[in-house]
């Protein structure tokens, strides 16, 4: 949202399209990406790491938007690639991205997704616990393989988006503990068995974080637990991953960093930490999600009906909601929309901005200031690229919308509508 371009005659354009030509041409509700800005944002990502001469690996974390075209632009970028379930390797792999970039995760990775992972070589499993050890020795047994790993660890520091709490006993269902002996005696039987090439450490303290400090705690953290790995089981890591979690922009007040700020502050604190333990550097993966996707979605819905309660407030319903942006009604999540028809137009009312699922909770917006709104507007809501689609649903059966990918001027449908025949595809008859 931060790049929003208005034409002469005050329409909103996404890529060099106006938003009204892809709303007639596909139909709302419909997600738009500009491409050239995830290209940007790719780019900020990897450019920064280069810039500063280190060995780095930037995966897309594909949960925040998985499709076949997506994957396609992760991998034009020269991004590895993040996937967390069976259904996401899929795409990838459909996608024909490389399968030494692929890294898996999941704190329940079922033994079909580890001998999917196995039997497609893909060049890294992040183990997050004792379970998974022994299902993955025993595939790679079957398999006379063996795999890249990282053991992922909870470094007992939560990101609360703008504060860090650093808690003395971690409680999370993901990774090892640190601090009471398990990531170590896990790293010792994986460390033993040939068929396990450990990597390093990889940890996510969480997402839309704002500020830096968070990653820095977690550095040191990492990095005192290698350090003592060094001195006790004579192991150097080869990388250390931090993940993701960069915060972006939802609504104009929110100031995250840029993109680069994050990978350069990052690197100062362990660049600083290599030194002062004389730890060789170890190459440093992230896995951005939102920062990637999430301002180059925008959504386009069409306005329906109207409510005035005069005095209280005026609902506006759109044609979509909760079953393609749950996020507000999950999280609390604040966007801002404007009127892409009316981009010029004075702001002269609030509104609250309905979905229309049968649930009062299917509110996208409260309370935002808009141009006069009319029936049968147009109405976009920025920064919606992630976790999305992604966690778009059939709640009242509604279908899953349309997704357009738009660059340079030009446009392209990448997922298409689903059919409302569709929905019953699963569904069979009940033989009485
Ligand atoms: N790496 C790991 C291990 C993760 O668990 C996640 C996100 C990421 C990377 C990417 O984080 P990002 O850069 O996108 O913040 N549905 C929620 C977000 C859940 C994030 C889960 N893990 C939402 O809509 O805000």
């Amino acid at each position: 949202m931060r790049n929003k371009v208005v034409n002469e005659e005050g329409q909103l354009l996404i890529g060099g399209v106006p938003a009204k030509q892809l709303a007639e041409e596909y139909g709302t509700p419909l997600f738009v990406y500009d491409v050239g800005q995830i290209r940007e944002n790719a780019r900020a990502f990897v450019k920064a790491f280069e810039d500063l001469g280190v060995q780095a690996q930037v995966a897309y974390a594909s949960k925040a938007f998985s499709s076949i075209a997506m994957i396609q632009v992760a991998d034009q970028e020269g991004m590895s690639l993040d996937v967390v379930s069976e259904g996401e390797l899929h795409t990838a792999l459909a996608a024909g991205f490389p399968v030494e970039k692929i890294h898996m995760h999941g704190n329940n990775k079922s033994i079909r997704e580890l001998e999917m992972a196995v039997e497609n070589d893909i060049g890294c499993i992040v183990v997050d616990n004792f379970y998974e050890i022994d299902l993955l020795t025993t595939i790679l047994e079957e398999q006379n393989k063996s795999v890249n790993v990282l053991m992922r660890v909870t470094p007992g520091i939560e990101a609360h988006t703008h504060d860090y709490i650093l808690t003395g006993q971690e409680d999370s269902k993901f990774g090892f503990d640190l601090s009471n002996g398990q990531a170590e005696e896990a790293f010792l039987k994986m460390n033993d068995q040939p068929c396990f090439q450990v990597l390093g450490l990889h940890c996510h303290i969480g997402s839309q974080i704002f500020e830096t400090v968070g990653f820095e705690m977690a550095s040191q953290k990492l990095f005192a637990t290698l350090v003592e790995w060094r001195a006790k089981f004579d192991y150097t890591a080869r990388v250390l991953n931090l993940g993701g979690g960069f915060g972006i922009q939802y609504k104009s007040q929110d100031t995250p960093l840029e993109l680069s700020e994050y990978a350069n502050s990052l690197m100062d604190e362990i660049k600083r930490l290599s030194s002062s333990e004389n730890y060789p550097l170890p190459e440093i993966w992230i896995e951005p999600g939102r920062s990637i996707v999430g301002e180059a979605g925008t959504t386009l819905y069409t306005v329906g009906s109207i409510k005035d309660i005069p005095g209280v407030r005026t609902y506006v319903s759109v044609d979509g909601g909760m079953t393609d942006n749950i996020r507000p009604a999950l999280y609390g999540a604040e966007y801002e929309a404007v009127l892409p028809e009316k981009m010029n137009d004075q702001k002269e009312r609030t509104y609250s901005i309905a979905g229309k699922c049968c649930e009062s909770g299917d509110m996208l917006i409260w309370d935002m200031e808009l141009p006069k709104i009319e029936h049968g507007d147009l109405l976009a809501v920025y920064s919606t690229g992630a976790y999305g689609y992604a966690m778009a649903n059939h709640y009242n059966r509604f279908q899953k919308p349309a997704v357009v990918f738009v660059e340079e001027g030009k446009h392209q449908l990448v997922v298409r509508r689903e059919a409302y025949q569709e929905l019953t595809r699963l569904d069979l008859s009940y033989e009485q």
